[in-house]
């Protein structure tokens, strides 16, 4: 086959927080493998990816800090960047989206548009908080709920009843920034005109497929948004974080993140032309129609791969002699969970890759990704199976068939690969099988069936290991040393075939093989043969995994779900004692509880406090039956405002603590306690 020019992408994480094993295995992990097997094969590849450093999630962490913005990306930018390195990914530039060429290449498109009259101007109503000059985005309004009155809704949804409304119907609303009572102000925006391009989105997705084979949960996504019509998308946002917008007409507006974010793809492009002192180097790429573009990414950017970014780059296309390719493929995943339950940082569920990198090396985690990717459906990480992968796969398989076949050529050939004479049946039989793995991994690879490759290079291990049973050379070194060696000779050809067909894997401890064995890695296609030669000297055996004990893996275990204090206190203020010294926390005893009508969340409960009975509305009743509660000790926040919930008065706050069923524990003080003690 003639060599491909293939440019892959994915997607570039958010620099507001620390990647964790899900995002391995939707976008990263698949596509590193992806592209160091293609890189064997031969062809002209580059790999892509970088930081998204704009939007409102930043600015709010930024703010809950009390830093810049600037603070916050720089941070997970750096930390994201190094944990990506330590698990081996092979990008060819690890860029950001701060970065001025950035800024320029999203201007560019976004005044092509609006000078080809594109974009549509549209004026609509939001919140603005005059104290901070600013309109604010959703997340930042807060206020009651007009249906359930909740007074923690956001500005268009309740999280208490579920309710959506019109933010104008929002009760008292408060700016999260000042505090103060934001008002309705006109706005205007750019509009993409999504829908006029669904026709040719349709037609653009049918045709890909057609010759490429798109995966089906793809496909089914992308048919979801056709059959609900496409809508004009705001491509503008009232903000001052971000890619401002080039019109003198538009002052404090940026970019929409989402609109510049896939941009940065082609801008992480060009930084990595100038690092090459080749600044032309991007459009060998971008810009050929022969270019094989593949976007890597998770289920919840498939909208904005398969539609926006195509239909941005059809816009540009229609109106400029040089035009981009467009993703040819977009191989999304479904997610990882964790133990059963989605990733979660306020519960603590999950590992942060980098925490994990830690204490495990990150050939096994690659591994246990990659054995059980969610190409399909959504999977799990279990504990369990990483140590179980590592120990009966990795270690006992694979480790075992490198490790007795070193040992037998260091005992008896003087660490030199024999040479073979006189071949037998089983011999040539396994040399055969030998020589067909390299194709049917390709298959399973270039259709990004990862997840099978992957159990099929395992398979030759244990092909290896059954001939090496088979043909007993601890027998044949005494009886007969030519069929020994040719025993040895076969195996380390197929550990010498491991080692390349795995490097995309696990490509850390295909190193070492190679290093044992004095070779390097052929082309992909040249792999499955016989090619180390009789005489060469080869090294001593290394360890190549080591097993993980019971106690290790339950140490981990024990750490989930436990109080994200633990595990994370660089983010956590300190209040002095007179701050504490504010919270009147008090003991009580439940004495009456009543669930409380059209709410599924909350308690109505009396509380003896000593000094006072007071009604506490309390939202725990998923946890708790009013019943299970008469005569509870609990703590109480008796100086908190009082508050109206549901329509009911609630004087004070029950403390309870998350636990790791997605419920909540009372807070129990203990017996012997009389009502109305202070808490110091
Ligand atoms: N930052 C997004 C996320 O983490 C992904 C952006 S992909 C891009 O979900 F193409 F827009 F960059
Ligand atoms: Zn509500």
């Amino acid at each position: 086959m003639s060599k491909e020019k293939i440019l892959v992408t994915s997607a570039l994480p958010y620099a507001n927080g620390k990647i964790h094993l899900g995002h391995l295995s939707g976008a990263y992990l698949p596509a590193d493998i992806y592209v160091r097997y293609k890189r064997l094969k031969g062809d002209d590849i580059i790999y892509i990816c970088g930081s998204d450093e704009h939007g409102v999630p930043i600015t709010i962490t930024a703010d809950k800090e009390k830093v810049t913005p600037k603070e916050i990306i720089d941070r997970y930018h750096f930390q994201n960047k190094e944990a990506f390195e330590k698990f081996g990914m092979s990008f060819d530039i690890y860029s950001r989206t701060s970065i001025p060429i950035h800024h320029e290449t999203s201007k560019e498109f976004f005044i092509n548009y609006f000078n080809q009259g594109i974009l549509k101007e549209k004026k609509s109503f939001q919140f603005y908080d005059d104290k901070a000059k600013m309109f604010l985005p959703d997340r930042y309004v807060e206020g009651t709920c007009p249906n359930c009155g909740n007074e923690q809704a956001r500005s268009d949804e309740c999280e208490n009843c579920g309710a959506l409304y019109d933010p104008s119907e929002l009760k008292n609303p408060k700016s999260k920034i000042t505090g103060e009572t934001p008002v309705l102000k006109e706005t205007s925006h750019y509009y993409f005109p999504l829908g006029e391009y669904q026709q040719r989105l349709e037609d653009y997705i049918k045709e890909n497929d057609e010759k490429y084979h798109w995966k089906e949960n793809v496909l089914q996504y992308c048919k979801g948004w056709f059959k609900d019509g496409l809508q004009d998308r705001a491509v503008t946002r009232d903000l001052d974080w971000g890619v401002s917008v080039p019109l003198d007409s538009a002052k404090g507006k940026v970019l929409y993140v989402w609109f510049e974010a896939v941009l940065g793809y082609i801008s992480a492009t060009k930084e990595l032309s100038y690092q090459k002192n080749e600044p032309d180097f991007w459009k060998k790429y971008w810009q050929d129609p022969e270019t094989k573009y593949v976007a890597f990414i998770g289920k919840d950017n498939v909208v904005f791969h398969t539609i926006v970014f195509p239909a941005m780059l059809m816009a540009w296309n229609d109106a400029n002699k040089i035009k981009y390719c467009l993703p040819q493929n977009v191989p999304a995943n479904e997610f990882l969970n964790f133990e059963g339950k989605k990733f979660s940082k306020s519960r603590n569920w999950g590992i942060d890759v980098i925490d994990f990198l830690n204490l495990f090396p990150a050939d096994p985690l690659r591994y246990t990704l990659a054995a059980n990717l969610p190409e399909n459906r959504d999977t799990d990480f279990y504990w369990k199976e990483f140590q179980a992968r590592n120990n009966n796969e990795l270690a006992d398989i694979l480790g075992n068939f490198v490790n007795r076949t070193f040992t037998f050529v260091h005992k008896h050939f003087e660490g030199k690969v024999p040479k073979t004479a006189n071949l037998s049946s089983a011999d040539n039989e396994m040399i055969k099988l030998l020589s067909e793995f390299p194709a049917k991994i390709s298959g399973l690879f270039e259709q990004y069936k990862i997840k099978d490759g992957v159990s099929e290079i395992l398979n030759l291990a244990r092909a290896g290991n059954k001939y090496f049973n088979d043909t007993e050379p601890w027998k044949s070194i005494k009886a007969d040393k030519d069929k020994c060696g040719n025993t040895i000779n076969i195996c380390l050809n197929i550990i010498n075939t491991l080692a390349e067909l795995l490097s995309p894997v696990i490509p850390f401890s295909s190193e070492k093989i190679f290093s044992m064995l004095n070779s390097t890695p052929t082309n992909w296609d040249d792999c499955g043969k016989i090619n180390l030669l009789p005489g060469q000297q080869l090294k001593p055996a290394e360890i190549l995994f080591s097993k993980i004990e019971d106690n290790v893996i339950e140490e981990q275990m024990n750490k989930l779900g436990k109080c994200e204090a633990q595990v994370n206190t660089e983010t956590i203020e300190e209040i002095t004692i007179d701050d504490f010294k504010k919270i009147q926390l008090r003991t009580g005893v439940v004495l009456k509880a009543e669930a409380v009508k059209k709410s599924d969340k909350l308690l109505k409960l009396e509380v003896d406090l000593g000094f006072e009975k007071r009604q506490v509305v309390a939202g725990i009743a998923q946890s708790y039956k009013p019943e299970d509660l008469i005569g509870k000790n609990i703590l109480v926040v008796a100086n908190l405002k009082p508050a109206k919930l549901m329509g009911l008065e609630s004087k004070g706050m029950i403390l309870a603590v998350d636990n790791a069923d997605g419920k909540v524990n009372l807070v129990n003080p203990g017996e012997g306690v009389l009502p109305g003690t202070r808490a110091k």
